[in-house]
């Protein structure tokens, strides 16, 4: 969670293009929504006895999103990546719960509904945001994929 709110940040401040406000804004909503994200997961983890992150070290050393720290980074490619990340993330969110469903611990199959939720709704976004650039994009020969 916590490199996929960097990597949000990131193209939130790296944004450009024609439509840098409005994808400068969604950036930073979506940035500050999985931010809100890390407290509720390391709440659950202390609740049932785990241990929780404890530095940026660690954070990367467990990390699964992969950064990208390219010096430039089209406006379309940003969301793009952002959106696939989230749709990895649900896979993984939806493993957990299975995981949970299996030893009854049904506060956290909650938690993760409403993860599950909301990186939909930010993988629907970003997938929408873009969808009229990238039907241009398809006119002129480029692959698009969908939510
Ligand atoms: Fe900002």
């Amino acid at each position: 969670m916590f490199a996929l709110c960097i990597k949000t940040k990131n193209f939130h401040w790296h944004v450009s293009g024609p439509h840098f406000h409005d994808y400068h804004l969604l950036l930073d909503d979506q940035a500050d929504q999985i931010f809100a994200t890390t407290d509720a997961i390391a709440d659950r983890v202390r609740k049932i006895g785990g241990r929780t992150l404890r530095s940026i070290g660690h954070i990367a050393r467990l990390q699964r999103i992969l950064d990208n720290d390219a010096d430039y980074v089209t406006a379309l490619d940003m969301l793009a990546e952002l959106r696939e990340d989230n749709q990895r993330l649900t896979v993984r969110l939806r493993h957990t719960h299975a995981l949970c469903e299996e030893h009854g611990d049904i506060a956290t199959v909650s938690l993760l509904e409403q993860l599950v939720d909301e990186a939909e709704r930010r993988a629907w976004f970003l997938f929408e945001a873009t969808r009229r650039e990238r039907s241009w994009r398809m006119a002129a020969g480029t692959r698009d994929r969908g939510p």
